[in-house]
C-alpha cells in the first residue's frame, strides 16, 4: 500500500513525530511506502510530493513546524463534488492508494467527507489549542504552555522590578485551555478565558489588591478572550477570516485596566505564533509517535474514516466525523476549581 501524508492548518510542535512514527512503522510492520504532500491539501490537488522513507524521517523527532510545510488550502471551495474528484483523480495519477490526514477541525473536515466519498483514509488531530472534541488530548499543547509559562515567569521578573502589571496574551481563539494552564502554572493573578464573561471591575479590584500587597499583577489573557465592549468589539481590527486579530484582547485589556487602575504601568505581550514554534516536548514526542502508530495499523487493519484520539490513558481509533462540529472548551466545572481564589 502507498500512502500519502498530509499536514493542514496551523502548524504546531510534534507534527514531524507523527510523520516519522508513521513511515517507520508501516514501513517495517506493513511493507507500505509514502510520499508526503505538500502544503497539506494544496499538494493532494497540485500533485506535488516528496519521497518520504525511514531516512527521511529518522532526524524529525524532535523538529518543530511541518517539513511537509502546511497550508489552509479547502479542496472543496469550488464545490465539494469537484474537491473529491480532484482528489481523487491525482491520488490515481500518483499511485496513493491511501491518506494520512494530519490536522485539526478543517483538515479533518475535508478528510471526513473525502471518507463519506469512498477516499481511504484515517487522521491524526493537532493544535495547540487543544480544543477537538474527539480526544482528550492533542500534541502541541503541551510544549505550547511551557513556553507561554517560560515566558510569564521571565515578564514577572522585569514586572517586579518596574512595579508594572504585565498582561500576557496567549493563543486560544475559541478555547481558553492554553491561558488557563498557562495562568495556573505562571501563578497568574488574573486568568481571562474565551468561556466566561469578563468582568472587569473584578479585574481592577484584583489588580488593586495585588498592588497593595507590594506585587506586580501578572495577567494572563485568551486572544479569544471577550474583553473589548461592544463599540470596541465592532471596530476591532479583524483578519481575513473575520476574527479579531492577535493581540487585541490584550490591548483592549490594557485600555479596561487603565481606566479602573489609574496611574498603574501597564506593559502587554502578544505571545502569540511563539507558542505554535520549536521543539516539541517530550510529552508532546510520545503522543505524537502514539497517534502515528494508531494511524497507521488503522490503515493496515482497514479501519478507515478514523481517527487517533486519546481517550483515558489509551490510544484507539475513533470516527473521524467525531473531531468536527463541536469545539471541547473549558468547563464550568475546571473554571469552578479556581474561582474566587486570590494567588
Ligand atoms: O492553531 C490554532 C491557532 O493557534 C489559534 O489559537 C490562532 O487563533 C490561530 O491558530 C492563528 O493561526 P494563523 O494566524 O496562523 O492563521
Amino acid at each position: 500500500m502507498r500512502v500519502g501524508i498530509l499536514t493542514g492548518g496551523g502548524d504546531c510542535p510534534g507534527l514531524n513525530a507523527v510523520v516519522r512514527a508513521a513511515v517507520i512503522a508501516g514501513t517495517q510492520r506493513h511493507g507500505m511506502g509514502f510520499v508526503g504532500f505538500l502544503d497539506g491539501w494544496r499538494g493532494v490537488l497540485d500533485g506535488e510530493t516528496v519521497p518520504l522513507d525511514e531516512a527521511a524521517v529518522r532526524p524529525l523527532l524532535g523538529l518543530g513546524g511541518t517539513v511537509l510545510g502546511s497550508s489552509r488550502t479547502n479542496p472543496f471551495e469550488g464545490g465539494a463534488e469537484q474537491g473529491v474528484a480532484r482528489v481523487q483523480e491525482q491520488l490515481a495519477a500518483l499511485g496513493v492508494d491511501a491518506l494520512l490526514a494530519i490536522g485539526g477541525e478543517d483538515t479533518l473536515g475535508v478528510a471526513t467527507a473525502l471518507h463519506e466519498a469512498g477516499v481511504p483514509v484515517v487522521g491524526a488531530p493537532k493544535t495547540i489549542d487543544d480544543d477537538l472534541s474527539a480526544t482528550d488530548a492533542t500534541f502541541g499543547f503541551d510544549t505550547a504552555v511551557q513556553t507561554a509559562v517560560d515566558a510569564c515567569d521571565r515578564l514577572r521578573t522585569t514586572g517586579a522590578s518596574h512595579h508594572r502589571a504585565m498582561i500576557v496574551e496567549v493563543m486560544g481563539r475559541h478555547a481558553g485551555w492554553i491561558a488557563l494552564h498557562t495562568g495556573m502554572a505562571a501563578g497568574a493573578h488574573v486568568t481571562l478565558l474565551p468561556e466566561e464573561d469578563v468582568d472587569l471591575d473584578a479585574v481592577g479590584a484584583t489588580l488593586r489588591e495585588v498592588l497593595a500587597r507590594g506585587e506586580a499583577p501578572l495577567v494572563v489573557v485568551s486572544e479569544g478572550a471577550r474583553v473589548h465592549g461592544d463599540e470596541a468589539v465592532r471596530n476591532a481590527p479583524r483578519d481575513a477570516f473575520g476574527h479579531v486579530q492577535l493581540g487585541g484582547a490584550g490591548q483592549a485589556l490594557e485600555h479596561e485596566v487603565a481606566a479602573r487602575v489609574p496611574g498603574l504601568s501597564t506593559r502587554v505581550t502578544v505571545l502569540g505564533h511563539l507558542l505554535r514554534g520549536g521543539t516539541p516536548s517530550a510529552a508532546d514526542r510520545v503522543l505524537a509517535t502514539r497517534f502515528g502508530l494508531s494511524a497507521i495499523e488503522a490503515l493496515a487493519a482497514g479501519d478507515l474514516g478514523t481517527m487517533a484520539s486519546l481517550r483515558g490513558v489509551d490510544v484507539v481509533q475513533v470516527p473521524l466525523a467525531d473531531a468536527t462540529g463541536v469545539l471541547r472548551t473549558v468547563p464550568e466545572s475546571r473554571r469552578a476549581e479556581t474561582a474566587g481564589l486570590r494567588w
